[in-house]
């Protein structure tokens, strides 16, 4: 199976008034085709980011964008924006963007807005574009006749269903969905975790599936990255990470996912994350952690434990 992904040492600050926002620092990220990662942490620790980064689309403020984004072989972080827009971007790579579904344009009809791409990029006729919309929208579990319909027209679930439709227009090779499910309720969001099974397996297109929810990312994933204030702290397998996690914080996020099976109540991390505006030296969660040692004010390396995985902990230097 060939590696599409490679991210290394990425980064993405952003300038405020305040200072600068270590978002995204020091990311490293790796996907084979057909697989899924699942990118799991607190809010604001740099999920949306990475993803932007990885999508090339930068905020004016931004004020460090580097490292490299092999995909396919190709580092797109040099590769000329053109190029990219034209080549890469929703083509090759595209994303479900955190809260879509509420950006869908209110007047034009859902199928007009997933057909727009084939239209604009691929030069496919109308007929062709609606054609092809109706087919990924019967894959998707969407009626047919639902093209002809406007957002207000569906619920939160067919929404969510059109706005994947929308990124998987072009067939990219690598899908990004940032939250996809969190503004559903349980029932809705298990019919769309559904769906992205059967997407990944009928489609074989590879994923980085951004939650916040651990025990819905291990649903789908192959991989699962913990990400703590801007940087990935542990990264493995989805049996490595769930049934062994090595670092303190993913120890942290798995004791407190509550249990059904188990009479054990979740325990709850105390404390928050560091602001990214001049964040702690060294370990940035060494402030929560019970293992804290003199060491951690130090920046831990990454430690690779086995071929599949690394954590970024003094525990295992
Ligand atoms: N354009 C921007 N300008 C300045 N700061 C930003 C910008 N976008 C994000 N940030 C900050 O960068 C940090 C990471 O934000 P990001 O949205 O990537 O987190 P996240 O993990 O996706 O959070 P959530 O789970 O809430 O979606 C946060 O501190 C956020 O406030
Ligand atoms: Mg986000």
């Amino acid at each position: 199976m060939g590696l599409l992904l490679e991210v290394r040492d990425l980064h993405l600050y952003y300038r405020t008034i305040k200072g600068v926002v270590q978002a995204v620092d020091g990311v490293d990220l790796r996907l084979e085709e057909g697989k899924v990662v699942g990118l799991v942490g607190e809010s604001g620790c740099g999920k949306s980011s990475t993803a932007n980064a990885i999508m090339k689309l930068l905020p004016k403020n931004t004020a460090r964008y580097d490292g490299e984004i092999l995909f396919d072989g190709v580092n797109i972080i040099d590769l000329d924006d053109e190029i990219f827009r034209r080549e890469y971007r929703w083509k090759r790579i595209a994303m479900v963007f955190q809260g879509a579904m509420n950006s869908l344009n209110p007047v034009i009809k859902v199928g007009d807005q997933v057909a727009e791409p084939l239209i604009l990029k691929e030069g496919y006729t109308r007929a062709e574009a609606e054609a092809r919309v109706k087919e990924l929208f019967r894959m998707l579990n969407l009626p047919e006749s639902f093209v002809n319909r406007y957002p207000h027209e569906l619920s939160g679930g067919m929404k969510q269903r059109v706005v994947i439709a929308m990124a998987m227009v072009l067939e990219p090779q690598l899908l990004i969905l940032d939250e996809p499910t969190s503004a559903l309720d349980v029932s809705v969001q298990a019919q769309i975790m559904n769906l992205l099974k059967k997407l990944k397996e009928l489609k074989r297109m590879s994923m980085i599936f951004i939650t916040h929810d651990i025990a819905l990312a291990s649903d789908l994933s192959d991989y699962m990255a913990i990400m703590y204030a801007g940087k990935i702290v542990e990264f493995g397998t989805i049996e490595e990470v769930l049934l062994d996690p090595k670092h303190p914080y993913s120890q942290g996020l798995i004791a407190a996912t509550p249990v059904l099976s188990r009479d054990v109540p979740p325990k709850f991390l105390p404390g928050n994350p560091p602001s990214l505006i001049n964040p702690p030296k060294g370990c940035r969660f060494k402030d929560r952690c019970k293992y804290r040692m003199d060491v951690c004010d130090n920046e831990p390396n990454s430690i690779k434990l086995s071929d599949s995985r690394y954590v970024k902990c003094f525990l295992y230097h």
